[in-house]
Order: C-alpha cells, then sequence, then structure tokens
C-alpha cells in the first residue's frame, strides 16, 4: 500500500515537474495588474494575462489565490492591465517581488500616467493597459480566474515584453522575403 501510494505520488510529481519545464518553453506576454483602494492599492507581474472576447471587449488573468490582488479585485470590482514593453523589465522585477533596488511590490517606485481619482493605474510606457470592471472571479486550484469587461483602453509603445525559458527577451519577427 505504502509503495502504491509513493509511486503515484512520485508519478504526479514528475507529471508537475515535466509541466511546469513545458510551461517555461511557451512565451508569455508580461503584464502588471493594479487593483484596490486608495489605502491599499497592489500590483503584480503576470504572465497569464490573455483576451477572451471581443463582442464585447473581456479578458482573463489568473492570479494565485492567496495574492493580495485576489482580495482588492474582490472589494473594488476592478482591475487595470498594463502590458509591458520591452524597456520595462524592472517593472516585472519589481511587481513579481524581486527588484534589483528598492523594495518588492512598491508602486511609488514606478512612473504612473496620472488619473482622474489620482490612483495609479496606467504605467507609463506599457505597449497597452486595460481598465475592467469583474465580470467573474472563479477559483481554479490554486487560483482565481479574473474576468474583466474593458472599458478602457490606452496604447503605447511597440515593442513588446516577453518571459520565454525563464528570461525575458523580444519578439524577433521574420523578415518579408520577396
Ligand atoms: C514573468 C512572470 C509571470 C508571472 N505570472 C503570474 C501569474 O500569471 N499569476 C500569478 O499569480 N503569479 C504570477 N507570477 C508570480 C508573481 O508575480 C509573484 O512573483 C508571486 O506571486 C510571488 O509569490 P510569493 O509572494 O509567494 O513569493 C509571475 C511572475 C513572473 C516573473
Amino acid at each position: 500500500m505504502t509503495s502504491t501510494v509513493s509511486s503515484i505520488t512520485s508519478t504526479s510529481s514528475l507529471l508537475r515537474d515535466q509541466f511546469v519545464a513545458a510551461m517555461s518553453r511557451v512565451p508569455l506576454s508580461v503584464a502588471v495588474v493594479v487593483a484596490g483602494g486608495a489605502d491599499e492599492r497592489v500590483a503584480l507581474t503576470v504572465g497569464t494575462f490573455i483576451s477572451v472576447s471581443a463582442d464585447p471587449p473581456m479578458v482573463l488573468v489568473a492570479v494565485k489565490e492567496t495574492n493580495p490582488l485576489c482580495k482588492a479585485v474582490a472589494s473594488h470590482r476592478r482591475f487595470a492591465i498594463n502590458v509591458l514593453s520591452a524597456e520595462q523589465v524592472e517593472h516585472s522585477e519589481r511587481f513579481s517581488g524581486r527588484p534589483r533596488t528598492g523594495q518588492p511590490y512598491d508602486l511609488t517606485a514606478a512612473r504612473w500616467v496620472s488619473a482622474g481619482d489620482e490612483l495609479p493605474r496606467y504605467l507609463e510606457g506599457v505597449v497597452a493597459a486595460f481598465d475592467c470592471e469583474l465580470v467573474e472571479a472563479r477559483s481554479i486550484a490554486s487560483h482565481v480566474l479574473l474576468i474583466g469587461r474593458v472599458d478602457e483602453i490606452v496604447s503605447g509603445a511597440d515593442q513588446p515584453l516577453v518571459y520565454w525559458s525563464r528570461s525575458y527577451g523580444i519578439p524577433s519577427p521574420f523578415n518579408n522575403v520577396g
């Protein structure tokens, strides 16, 4: 019995390791999600930002359930997504908790486009930003799928930041031949 349990455990841990290794080969965009009120504004780097629908415009991010961002989104029912440009590795590092200098998750260390209500929402220099109303927060395993309806869009820099094989980079398009 013990050996059966341990072999199931090792199979599932092998599958998990294979999954993590395989997913590291999948290129991701890098975005910073911002949510919360004036006294508890929080931001987090994510690689799970995708479009869900264009009619109406809806997007999704998956955030670890224990991260304070989930509570901030649940309380305020809004979040903003900033898709980082190639120049913004520093933001990705800061809002994933590993800044080279300064404090992790420090919103005051970044430059924000000033908004009417003065809450930091759009980072300066992003490729695109989407302000969203929460439509659904669905818990799946360790994460919460946050689905938002987009009601404001900002477009900016051309060159997006990509995360691939545990490194940051830029897309390298094939040249059109002929
Ligand atoms: C490129 C990149 C993509 C990430 N994508 C996600 C994501 O989609 N969802 C998530 O919850 N955390 C994501 N993270 C991790 C968080 O940014 C953060 O590092 C993590 O929640 C910190 O967890 P800890 O406080 O337990 O150390 C990503 C980090 C990086 C660098």
